[in-house]
Order: structure tokens, then sequence, then C-alpha cells
């Protein structure tokens, strides 16, 4: 038996991760951020090898990782996570600033951050498992509730593309 649709009970967080090579900045929406260990502070993150940012975050070996808000527009969302920085800039119109790895946080839709310095990496075919030690970490905006993956696809109707790591196909929110 496998009832894929069961999988959608996992909880998840809606984040941005960022990364940067020669200068150029890029980001993707992720939900597969999850905390590894308390010390050293340690998260995985499950990347799609044909995204820019993979490339990114395997070639500078940091990103930093930007929980998104729950009031954050669907709009919002869809610039991050259906348009690639292959063909866009995504930074050109938003809110952002440089954490201390050089890699930028985004400031809008955003509860917290996270800066990460990559330890180690798993090929799992399609994506990367991304090992990272925190180095730096905050709040951005205290008393705003963060976005979980059930409230964007329950509440907000929103959709998930083949590339993200939890897509499960023949669901209704799942459909392009
Ligand atoms: C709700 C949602 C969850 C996503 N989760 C992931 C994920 O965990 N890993 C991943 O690699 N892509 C995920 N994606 C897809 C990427 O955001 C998408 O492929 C993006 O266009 C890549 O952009 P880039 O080429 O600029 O890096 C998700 C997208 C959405 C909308």
């Amino acid at each position: 038996m496998l009832d894929t649709e069961s999988l959608f009970k996992l909880c998840y967080g809606m984040c941005i991760i960022s990364a940067q090579s020669d200068g150029k900045n890029n980001g993707c929406i992720v939900n597969t951020v999850f905390q590894l260990t308390p010390e050293p502070p340690m998260i995985g993150v499950s990347v799609n090898k044909e995204s820019l940012t993979h490339d990114y975050i395997a070639r500078s070996r940091v990103f930093t990782v930007s929980v998104l808000a729950q009031t954050s527009p669907k709009s919002f969302i869809g610039w991050f996570g259906f348009r690639s920085g292959k063909d866009v800039d995504k930074f050109s119109n938003v809110k952002y600033r440089l954490g201390e790895t050089g890699v930028p946080i985004v400031l809008e839709n955003t509860v917290s951050f996270i800066e990460a310095e990559v330890k180690n990496d798993m090929d799992l075919g399609s994506h990367t498992l991304f090992v990272a030690e925190i180095t730096a970490c905050g709040s951005l905006n205290d008393g705003v509730e963060p976005m979980t993956y059930s409230y964007y696809r329950d509440v907000k109707r929103g959709r998930t593309p083949k590339s993200a790591a939890t897509y499960i196909e023949k669901t209704q929110e799942t459909q392009n």
C-alpha cells in the first residue's frame, strides 16, 4: 500500500532559501527546512537539482532561510516558487538585506531568518539533501505567525510544482 495522500498529514513550514554566486542573488520557496541537532545547531533542506538555487548553494556552500509569514500573498509565493532565477531577477523587487555570509535575507512577508554553512550533502536523485550548520538566526517580525504548508494548501488553496520535494501527483491542490 502506498497511500501518498496520507503524506499531506506531515507538517511543514513555508520558507524561502536564498544563495549567492558571482555576486548574483537568488532564492526559491521550500517547505523542507527542518532542524536536525541542537548543538551544534544543524538544519537540513531538500533542494531540486534543476533549480538555480541548487547551483548557487552547491557552489558557495552557504545559504539563508527566510521563514514566511502566514499573511504572505500568493503572488509573492508564486514569484519565488513558480519562477526560476534562470529567467528573472527575483530580488529586483523584494526588500532584503545581506547577512553575515553575504547572502540575502528577505525582509518582507517573513517572520525569522537563519544563516547556514553546508557541512554535508546527500544525493537523493532528483534532489540534494543539504545538511548545514546555523551560523546566525533571529526574529524579524514579532507577533506575526509563520505559514505552515497545510495553511498554504488548505486555506490559501496554493499549488505546488513538480520540482518541490513533497510534490504528490493526482490531487486537486497540486494540479497546475
Ligand atoms: C509550496 C512550495 C513548496 C516547494 N518546496 C520545494 C522544496 O522543498 N524543494 C525544492 O527544491 N523546491 C521546492 N519548491 C519549488 C521551487 O520553489 C521552484 O522549483 C522554484 O521555481 C525554483 O527556483 P530557482 O530555479 O530560481 O531556484 C516549492 C515550491 C512551492 C510553491
